[in-house]
């Protein structure tokens, strides 16, 4: 019931019509049973500093950033946490009375969604594709998942060095190869995951796929960050070379219910039924939007 103690969350982006975000945290708030509903806002680059002036002056208790705007709330915060620091990107902006508090909760997102399988990353060889924003959560993740090696390649260049470069200067990982696009075969030959952190193969451009057709092998995991649709053309080549794979939905859950913990102060968790209602509920979401 929507009273006068209701919390209010959201999401700002521009656009954000498409965002899966008021689903997923209705879902949770409903599940955990916090008085709160979690709404989406579109605002505009120029309307950002606005924005945050009306989230004091209304007191909204959390805010998801989605593009175009992670980078440029970072001006806007009072604290930043390390991984923001870090990053210099924030997609979770948290009221407190002595000011907004910035967070990323994508490297969280991405390891806690490999459940399992992040035993497959210890002393393994991963190829990254791609060198944008999700690229960098990803690097961030692999400090921690002690993986023996790390490929980068990017259809531009000087953006996966830039991005490998930043990586050992301010991420402290060691060594991050950047791959030239003839080098790409041998090194998916090479690795034991590769991650898709492209937005090859996302909807509505599902016809445009990497070029790893007869090359993938069952050895390979294969985790694509893309969760719409569910199977992109990787993940389906994947599981057409028996190699095993994994779609973004997961780590969209889990950095969202991250989010949740730290707006709430809570330690609320997901079990694995909890994930498969969840899961069901935002296919069901993605299919009639
Ligand atoms: N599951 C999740 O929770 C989650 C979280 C974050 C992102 N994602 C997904 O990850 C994807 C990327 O997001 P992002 O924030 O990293 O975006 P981004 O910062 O805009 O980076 C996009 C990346 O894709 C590459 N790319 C785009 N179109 C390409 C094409 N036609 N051929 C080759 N490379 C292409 C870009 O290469 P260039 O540098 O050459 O342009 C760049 O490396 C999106 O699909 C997004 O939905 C999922």
């Amino acid at each position: 019931m929507i009273n006068t103690k209701t919390k209010l969350f959201g999401v700002i982006g521009h656009p954000v019509a498409h965002s899966l975000s008021p689903a997923l945290h209705n879902w949770m708030l409903k599940h955990f049973d916090f008085n709160a509903v979690y709404v989406a806002f579109d605002i505009e680059p120029r309307l950002l500093r606005n924005a945050f002036k009306g989230m004091q002056a209304f007191g909204i208790a959390g805010l998801n950033v989605t593009l175009p705007h992670k980078a440029s709330v970072v001006d806007y915060i009072s604290f930043a946490s390390p991984q923001v620091r870090h990053l210099g990107v924030a997609n979770t902006i948290k009221y407190t009375e002595s000011g907004l508090q910035g967070y990323v909760t994508d490297p969280y997102g991405f390891t806690e969604s490999l459940g399992s399988q992040k035993e497959k990353f210890q002393d393994a060889s991963v190829l990254i594709l791609g060198a944008g924003g999700s690229a960098q959560s990803i690097l961030y993740a692999l400090k921690d998942l002690e993986c023996s090696e790390i490929m980068l390649y990017n259809r531009t260049f000087e953006k996966a060095l830039q991005l490998a470069a930043k990586a050992s200067e301010q991420l402290g990982i060691g060594s991050v190869s950047v791959l030239h696009s003839e080098q790409l075969k041998d090194a998916v030959n090479d690795a034991e995951i590769i991650v898709n952190t492209t937005s090859i193969g996302m909807h509505p451009d599902t016809g445009n796929p990497l070029p790893f057709d007869g090359i993938l092998k069952p050895s390979h995991f294969v985790y694509d960050l893309i969760y719409n649709p569910l199977q992109t053309p990787l993940l389906r080549m994947a599981e057409k070379a028996g190699a095993s794979w994994q779609h973004g939905l997961g780590m969209l859950i889990f950095q969202g219910l991250r989010s949740l913990q730290i707006w709430t102060d809570t330690d609320v968790q997901l079990n694995s039924n909890d994930l498969e209602l969840l899961t069901a509920h935002l296919i069901r979401e993605m299919q009639n939007s």
